[in-house]
């Protein structure tokens, strides 16, 4: 009786009390609260949303659901970082090694890709011998040693999250700032690192469109955060194109080894530079200009590379194929796909890029589809470049054959042309605190 009350309070628009949203999860969670009940649950609280105590609540209870990292032995350097999800972002690859070698410490579970957008799991798993798996005591272990450790997430961290993000899946309830803020959050609770830095995407490319929606999930993410004692803050960036220029996992491991080098590929050289400032900020106190000092001289001096290595040889990853990238597989079929127009590309449709990479095999359209590591794209112009008819938009790769040019139409439709040049909004946008 208990469950239908408390359904009935949400769709009468009233407030959940703490006890309420842990009687009716942890029901969930244990088989006495069925599907259709939190179902009607999660459609209630879409509709008339979740005050910031409720948020809370939701939170703790989905973060207490299942086994909590401890990481007290690395005192207040821990930080995490989280993206709301976008394409061709390859941001933790880099910035996790860059915070690592400034003294920073790193222990961080990832995912692997959803919808359109990829994963670092996916990413990390196209390095030959790299184990996302490993235990708990070994996690710790590579983290004791190098400072740094990236796993997948394992089934013991928030089952609550996990059964009801399936359901939320099914119902269209997943955009609903209350409950991605509370899925988001109590996984970085769980994971225990003091400080957390989330980047929180906006634009075609990203799940929230509108840059005010992504204000207002990262404003209360950050209110989350603080309620459990983290050093927390959002950097919201924009993905009306792709993040630098690989699409798709190996390559874009590829280009996060060109970038940990010391190449400085546009827009992604500038977030990954103000992702690890803010996250040097929050963990070590240092004033966000002389961290931004800090960070770009660990690329230029080789310091975050010579981390990265460790970083991976300490995972069992081949560290042949870091120092030489070539050794990486290349797809079957490489296809380059040329300009029908002449102009400047006014826009990129992001969210399509991602679904074409995806369709080359980078990306799964079932949760149990295997991933082409080698699949994706290379892209050459981007928004506010300047093409001629028959110049390379970019190359398209894959291992199989049967829908490429159908791809390749998609790539083409996803970008807009105009006569002027347009004019670009900026990567960051702003960083709350
Ligand atoms: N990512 C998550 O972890 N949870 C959501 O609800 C949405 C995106």
């Amino acid at each position: 009786m208990k469950t239908y009350e408390i359904i009935k309070k949400k769709r009468d628009k009233l407030s959940l009390k703490p006890d309420e949203i842990s009687e009716f999860v942890n029901g969930y969670v244990s088989g006495i609260v069925s599907d259709y009940q939190m179902s009607a649950l999660l459609m209630a609280i879409y509709l008339n949303g979740m005050d910031d105590d409720e948020t809370v609540s939701l939170t703790e209870v989905m973060a207490n659901s299942g086994e909590r990292i401890n990481l007290d032995e690395f005192l207040n350097i821990t930080v995490d970082k989280h993206s709301t999800g976008g394409v061709g972002d390859k941001t933790t690859l880099i910035v996790a090694p860059i915070v690592a070698s400034l003294g920073c410490v790193v222990a961080k579970m990832s995912g692997r890709g959803l919808g359109f957008t990829g994963g670092t799991v996916d990413k990390l798993s196209s390095i030959p011998g790299y184990r996302l798996d490993l235990n708990k005591r070994e996690f710790l272990d590579v983290v004791r040693k190098t400072n740094i450790s990236v796993i997948s997430q394992t089934d013991s961290l928030t089952p609550a999250d996990k059964k009801i993000y399936a359901l939320r899946d099914v119902t269209a309830t997943v955009e609903s700032i209350p409950l991605i803020a509370s899925s988001v959050m109590s996984k970085k609770i769980a994971t225990g690192s003091k400080s957390i830095v989330l980047d929180v995407k906006f634009g075609s490319g990203a799940f929230m469109k509108e840059k005010l929606s992504a204000e207002i999930l990262a404003e209360k993410m950050i209110k989350i955060g603080k309620s459990f004692g983290r050093n927390i803050a959002a950097v919201l960036t924009n993905m009306d194109m792709p993040l630098g220029l690989a699409v798709g996992n190996n390559l874009e491991v590829i280009e996060a080894v060109k970038l940990l080098k010391g190449e400085k590929i546009p827009d992604l050289y500038d977030e990954c530079v103000t992702l690890a400032s803010v996250m040097l900020n929050l963990s070590k106190q240092i004033p966000l200009n002389k961290a931004k000092e800090l960070v770009e001289n660990s690329i230029q001096s080789g310091a975050a590379f010579k981390k990265f290595r460790e970083w991976i040889v300490a995972q069992g990853g081949d560290i042949s194929y870091i120092d030489n990238t070539n050794k990486f597989d290349v797809s079957k079929y490489r296809v380059e796909v040329l300009s029908e127009n002449t102009g400047y590309i006014s826009k990129m449709n992001t969210e399509q890029i991602g679904i074409c990479a995806s369709e080359l095999g980078a990306g799964r359209k079932k949760y149990n589809d295997k991933v082409d590591l080698s699949a994706g794209i290379i892209i050459d112009k981007k928004t506010g470049d300047y093409v001629r008819q028959g110049d390379r938009l970019c190359t398209l790769y894959t291992n199989q054959s049967n829908n490429l040019s159908g791809v390749r139409n998609n790539y083409i439709s996803a970008l807009e042309f105009s006569v002027n040049k347009p004019i670009l909004t900026p990567t960051i946008y702003k960083t709350i605190f």
